[in-house]
C-alpha cells in the first residue's frame, strides 16, 4: 500500500509517497521549511501546500514534535506554546479533507528503523533515539511500540537530558564529536539502566556522523546507528497510518 508519509519538524516539513511494503518512495521527498510561527494553522496549511505539491490523494501518516494522545498534542517543548491540547489529527484531516494520523516523531521514526532498519523485525526490547534539536525516544518489544515516553525530557545533569546532549547542543557549545560522544555516553547508560534494552538505534542527524563518536559509547549496550537515516521520520509515519488503517 502507497501511503504518504510526512515528518513534521522544528526547521522542515517534509513528505513523500512510501511503498509500506518495501519502505522505498514512490515519489520524490518534498521539503518546504516550517512557517514562522509554526501555529497550528500555518504548519496546517503548509501541509496542504505539501501534499497538493506532492499530487496525492489519500491517507496521510505524520511524525509530529510532541506527546500525542488520542490524537492530541501535549506537549510543547520545541514547537510554539499555542498547540498545546489542539486536536491535531481533526486539524489535519479537515485541512486535507482525508484521514490523517498523527503520532510523535520518534515514535514513528522507530517504527521505520524495526520495519525496515538496523533492529528489522526485531522482538526483543528496543530503544530508539532520535537526535537533533531536542532528544526523542521509542521504546518497542516483541514489535510493539510504547508511545510517548520522552526520554529527551528526563532529568539529566540539573538540567533535562536534551539540554545537555542533543545535536543542537553540541552546535551551541561547539563541542567536538568525541566531547558530545562522551555526553551522549553518559545519557545512553542511564536509560539503558531504566529500560533495560537489547539495542539502543540512534537516528536523527548524527546518525550519519556515527563513526566520529562511536570509541566514546562504552556502556555495555549495544548501540547501532539508524539505517533509514533522514528518511526514518517520512518512511515511518506512513507505516504508521498503514497499522491505523489496518485495524
Ligand atoms: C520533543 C519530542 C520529539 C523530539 C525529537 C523533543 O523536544 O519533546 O516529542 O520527539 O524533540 O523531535
Amino acid at each position: 500500500m502507497d501511503i504518504l508519509g510526512v515528518d513534521i519538524g522544528g526547521s522542515g516539513i517534509k513528505g513523500a509517497i512510501v511503498d509500506t511494503i518495501t519502505g522505498e518512495l514512490k515519489s520524490e521527498r518534498i521539503r518546504i521549511q516550517t512557517p514562522q510561527p509554526a501555529t497550528p494553522e500555518a504548519v496546517a496549511k503548509t501541509l496542504k501546500e505539501l501534499v497538493d505539491q506532492i499530487g496525492y490523494k489519500g491517507p496521510v501518516g505524520c511524525g509530529f514534535p510532541a506527546r500525542i494522545i488520542n490524537g492530541e498534542v501535549l506537549t510543547a517543548a520545541n514547537i510554539d506554546s499555542s498547540w498545546i491540547n489542539i486536536k491535531v489529527e481533526e486539524l489535519f484531516s479537515k485541512t486535507l479533507n482525508t484521514d490523517v494520523f498523527v503520532a510523535n516523531d520518534a515514535d514513528v521514526a522507530g517504527l521505520a528503523e524495526l520495519s525496515f532498519g538496523a533492529v528489522k523485525d526485531y522482538k526483543g526490547p528496543v530503544l530508539f533515539l532520535t537526535i537533533g534539536t531536542g532528544i526523542g525516544s521509542a521504546l518497542f518489544i516483541n514489535g510493539q511500540m510504547y508511545p510517548n515516553t520522552e526520554f529527551g525530557h528526563l532529568k539529566f545533569k540539573g538540567d533535562i537530558a536534551e539540554h545537555y546532549c542533543a545535536d543542537s547542543v553540541r552546535e551551541k557549545e561547539d563541542l567536538s564529536f568525541k566531547e558530545w560522544g562522551e555526553r551522549l555516553n553518559k545519557f545512553l547508560e542511564y536509560i539503558s539502566f531504566l529500560t533495560q534494552p537489547d539495542f539502543i538505534v540512534l537516528g536523527g542527524g548524527v546518525s550519519k556522523k556515527f563513526d566520529k563518536y562511536e570509541s566514546k559509547l562504552t556502556l555495555k549496550t549495544k548501540v547501532v546507528p539508524a539505517k533509514t537515516l533522514n528518511l526514518a521520520g517520512i518512511i515511518g509515519a506512513a507505516c504508521y497510518a498503514k497499522t491505523k488503517l489496518e485495524k
